[in-house]
């Protein structure tokens, strides 16, 4: 494992307002985060609070910038501009390897699992346990099961099944397990219920829920609104690129979001709520 220390550097010095590893700090926060394509400017001065211990639900429409947000967040494109805070704590996430270390693990929807492995292989893969040069089977089948069964995951018959035998709930809960093995800090999920029955849905949620119950921060990209509203603490809306509404969930409903979502505002407030934050000014 590579230490935080070697390859996140601090961007700058320490931010007005936020110390080393500031206990009050949110897990993860964004300021003014820009990423650019050519001429498409995918991301625009994006701001983000993703605390732990909460669900954040990342809304907007198809080409809203969330994967590329959530690719940044993950290391895999390059922020153009703007500051990354982990525990209040400016860094630079250059790779998935850096965001790996600092303990962030993302979940995509098809590109999570290795079909021709079984269960364990997946949950090891690239971290395989070693006794006396040999791979230790019997460590990694105990540690797999027990991670599994600390989540519930009960509906799996064998772990040494193949992943591909698998139904697609079942995928995501072992993609879910393997961060929780991994100690993973912030989870982050693309459209995790995207291809999955009520059944499984309600499973994979479930599981949603139980990871946040932890302490973890998890955000998932959603466009499915009983999703959204049956898990999220809190609730951020991209709109070409821009954060347009973040904050609570309770202080929004179906048709806000789905106003942000296709015009990048909303007149509509809840009557039993408050007015929802402007993205940048979000309550923690
Ligand atoms: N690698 C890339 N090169 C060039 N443009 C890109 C790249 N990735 C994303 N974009 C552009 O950035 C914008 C945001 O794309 P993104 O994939 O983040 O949308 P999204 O909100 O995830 O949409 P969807 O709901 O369809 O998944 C789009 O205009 C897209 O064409
Ligand atoms: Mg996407």
């Amino acid at each position: 494992m590579v230490s935080t220390g070697q390859v996140l550097s601090p961007a700058e010095p320490e931010p007005t307002g936020s110390t080393s590893n500031d206990q009050s700090a949110p897990l993860l926060e964004l300021r003014g985060v820009n990423k650019r394509f050519g001429a498409v400017q995918a991301l625009r001065g994006v701001d983000l609070v993703v605390p732990g211990g909460q669900v954040t639900a990342l809304a907007g429409d198809n080409g809203a910038g969330k994967s590329v947000l959530i690719k940044t967040i993950a290391g895999i494109h390059g922020a153009d501009g703007g500051q990354v805070l982990w525990n209040g704590r400016a860094v630079h996430v250059r790779s998935p390897r850096d965001a790996a270390a600092l303990g962030i693990e993302t979940v995509y929807q098809d590109l999570a699992l290795c079909d021709n492995l079984d269960i364990v292989q997946n949950m090891f893969l690239g971290r395989e346990r070693t006794s006396s040069a040999l791979l230790d089977e019997e460590a990694m089948e105990t540690s797999a099961r027990e991670t599994l069964t600390s989540l519930s995951v009960t509906t799996v018959r064998s772990i040494r099944q193949p992943v591909a035998s698998l139904s697609g709930g079942q995928r995501q809960a072992v993609a879910i397990a393997k961060s929780v093995l991994w100690n993973s800090k912030l989870v982050i999920m693309d459209e995790p219920t995207a291809a999955l029955g009520v059944a499984q849905t309600a499973m994979v949620l479930d599981l949603v829920r139980r990871l946040a119950d932890r302490g973890l921060a998890v955000m998932i990209v959603s466009h499915n609104m009983n999703d959204v509203f049956q898990v999220a603490d809190r609730l951020a809306v991209l709109y070409l690129g821009r954060m347009v509404a973040a904050g609570p969930a309770d202080q929004f409903d179906r048709q806000i979001v789905v106003d942000y979502m296709t015009t990048g505002e909303s007149r509509r407030r809840r009557d039993d709520a408050g007015p929802v934050p402007p993205a940048g000014e979000v309550a923690r």
